[in-house]
């Protein structure tokens, strides 16, 4: 089977491309390169689209030329969506609208790919989907109609498809070095470098961090029994760590880290937890990394391809 996966070369995509490749299947990227890397798939035996989804012909040979869809490609990010809400619709929204109607041009299952984000304002504990949603940021917000939209080609057009809410995944691949990157990579990446971490407010605010690993096996699962449902699942065990609590694991590798604190971000969430009752309802396989498990492997990754991530993405070390 031939599956196809838009931002394939970006982090998450990255992992996901590479075990779908070992599971025995064909892939084919599309990505635009702005956040994700060339480097990291070129060795791969896939096919590598270079351009946007917001350009409807290459996006219409994409889909019509695979059997599977899985959207991933977005402009992530909080701050980067508050700073430029726009050009977030255009690839976020517009971006979705134009996958959404190439699948249902050649009738592809589509998997789709939201965020906890989208819940913003609602501080119930722990998350389930019959909750209320209300953004905080337009990066939530873009989540938030693009798994409308989605849902929405569900039920109007029986399209087959899938939308999972994304919990703060890390691992392997993500990228350390721009101003928008998440908190893990880039606390991981100061500390191997010795500079300090930047930690926004009282570093109580907590996070459902997810494992790469458990997205992609998920996934792959649900493209296996083409796994379809009319409203999101939330992709997360409900582990939820204080930041300061994953600082204190970090000092277990990094016994000099040295913290450097600053205001609180614009747009963040306080506290993240998912409840995977539904999760477990369609999935009923344990896919959950231990949290300290998986920031050690994270930790080993970014050790060993410390040059690699210096020349290909042309930051210090
Ligand atoms: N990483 C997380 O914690 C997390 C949490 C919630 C949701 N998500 C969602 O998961 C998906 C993957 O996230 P990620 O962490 O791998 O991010 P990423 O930035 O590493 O990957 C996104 C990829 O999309 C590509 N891209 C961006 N705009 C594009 C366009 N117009 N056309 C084609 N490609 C384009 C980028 O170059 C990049 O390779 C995104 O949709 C993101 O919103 C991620």
């Amino acid at each position: 089977m031939k599956i196809g996966v838009t931002g394939g070369a970006g982090f998450i995509g990255t992992n996901l491309v590479q075990e779908l490749l070992s599971n025995g299947h064909d892939v084919s990227i599309l990505d635009d390169l702005s956040t994700g890397l060339k480097s990291n798939v070129e060795k791969l035996d896939l096919e590598m689209i270079t351009g946007s989804i917001n350009d409807v012909d290459v996006l219409d040979k994409f889909v019509a030329n695979v059997d599977k869809v899985v959207h991933l490609a977005a402009r992530g990010s909080v701050p980067r969506s508050i700073k430029n809400p726009l050009k977030t619709h255009e690839v976020n929204v517009m971006g979705t609208l134009n996958v959404l109607e190439a699948c249902r041009k050649y009738n592809k299952y589509l998997i789709f790919s939201s965020s906890s984000s989208v819940y913003g304002s609602n501080t119930t504990l722990p998350k389930n989907e019959k909750q209320w949603t209300n953004p905080l940021s337009p990066y939530g917000a873009s989540k938030l109609s693009g798994e409308a939209f989605a849902n929405s080609y569900g039920s109007t057009y029986s399209l087959p498809v899938l939308v999972f809410r994304f919990f703060n995944v890390f691992g392997p691949w993500q990228r350390p070095d721009h101003d928008y990157a998440a908190v893990l990579p880039k606390w991981i990446w100061s500390a191997m470098n010795n500079e300090p971490i930047e930690v926004h407010g009282d570093g109580k605010q907590t996070r459902d961090f997810t494992f790469v690993q458990t997205p992609v096996q998920i996934i792959i699962d649900a493209i296996k029994r083409e796994v379809t449902s009319q409203t999101p699942i939330n992709l997360a065990y409900g582990n939820r760590i204080s930041l300061l609590e994953v600082i204190e694991i970090l000092r277990e590798s990094f016994p000099n880290l040295e913290i450097m604190n600053s205001p609180e971000r614009l747009g963040d969430v306080r506290n993240s937890q998912n409840d995977p009752s539904l999760l477990k309802e369609y999935f009923p396989s344990d896919y959950s990394v231990d949290f300290k498990d998986a920031l050690s492997t994270t930790i080993d990754w970014y050790r060993d391809n410390f040059s690699r991530i210096v020349s290909d993405i042309g930051i210090r070390g």
